[in-house]
């Protein structure tokens, strides 16, 4: 019997072409370039021995009982986990895959697009090109905060935390970082310094958030820590979107609290077309594209599809998520 899997979407990349080949696996594949509904999801995890899946897709214990005994996988094409329900898989025997490491440097270059773009106003400039607003030279036309020289804070210092401090070397940048477990060696590496959280807050002219959703960053940039930082500093958040506190952004933002916000992430993805957000000419937001390249997806699909067949061949996985905290 070939094995059941149930993909909630279209991958690129070879590996996942060469499974639909495979005469060995069953590959029931959502057709739609939008996440299954919910009855959708459910149905097709109906007797799947793997399902690969992404980050829209909620991967619950629902998810797991429809599946039912023979489910041996659940394999993320991303980094994060946080849609999936690790502990339950934990308790049944379900390994979770996920894909590090091929996309650290998409997403710190992406990273850093949004450092450049909110300090130096870039949408705004575009546009005001754009809608024919560009008349002259001035002064102060359009002036933003320099990059080079200024103090950057990492919140989350794995590997796009360190990718990000990498890259601020050639802006010769100010480096310091926060991390649950302080990481000397490599900080030592990149001449960044461990500082505490409040004092990073307080010290950083750009604060780049790259720390995993857990219960513990939930919330982590709340009023409190806004209240922190200063008022010309920048906070950028290519990590996940409850990370921050989103109303409370919105007033920092709208207040001057803070300047400007770069998010590649927001708490509920796609953020509503009402947010306060995409009225502000000083918050740019994008749809969750750090990762996106074409190479680097077709990676991390590849990487999604080699942890599947480990895990249904009798292999180790290749890559799996972290044990559950
Ligand atoms: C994308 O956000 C990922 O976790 O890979």
């Amino acid at each position: 019997m070939p094995h059941r899997i149930f993909a909630t979407r279209q991958l690129p990349g070879d590996a996942f072409r060469r499974l639909l080949a495979d005469d060995d696996y069953d590959v029931e594949v959502w057709p739609q370039d939008a996440p299954p509904p919910r009855p959708d999801l459910l149905a097709g995890a109906a007797d799947a021995d793997g399902i690969l899946c992404l980050i829209t897709d909620a991967i619950d214990e629902a998810v797991l009982d429809a599946a039912g005994s023979g489910l041996k996988i659940v394999s993320q094409m991303a980094v994060g986990v946080d849609n999936v329900d690790t502990a339950a898989c934990a308790a049944r025997g379900i390994a979770v895959g996920r894909t590090p490491g091929v996309l650290t440097d998409t997403t710190a270059d992406l990273a850093w697009a949004l450092i450049l773009a909110t300090a130096r106003r870039l949408v705004e400039a575009a546009d005001y090109v754009r809608d024919g607003e560009w008349k002259t030279w001035s002064p102060t036309q359009l002036a933003g905060t320099d990059v080079h020289g200024a103090a950057l804070g990492i919140v989350g210092f794995g590997a796009i935390g360190q990718a990000v401090a990498r890259r601020a070397r050639g802006f010769d940048m100010a480096v310091r970082y926060w991390n649950r477990t302080p990481r000397p060696a490599e900080a030592a590496e990149l001449g960044a310094e461990f500082a505490e959280f409040d004092e990073l807050l307080a010290a950083s002219d750009f604060v780049s958030l790259n720390i995993a959703l857990t219960g513990d960053t939930r919330g982590l940039i709340d009023a409190a820590a806004l209240s922190k930082m200063q008022p010309h500093a920048i906070l950028i958040n290519t990590a996940r979107g409850p990370v921050v506190d989103e109303a409370a952004l919105a007033e920092a933002l709208a207040n001057g609290g803070i300047a400007a916000a770069g998010l590649d992430v927001t708490a509920v993805e796609p953020i509503s077309a009402g947010s306060p957000l995409l009225s502000m000419p000083n918050a740019i937001v994008l749809p969750h594209v750090g990762s996106s390249s074409l190479a680097t997806r077709s990676k991390m699909a590849d990487i999604a599809v080699s942890n599947l067949r480990a895990a249904l061949e009798g292999r180790p996985i290749p890559h799996p998520a972290p044990p559950p905290t």
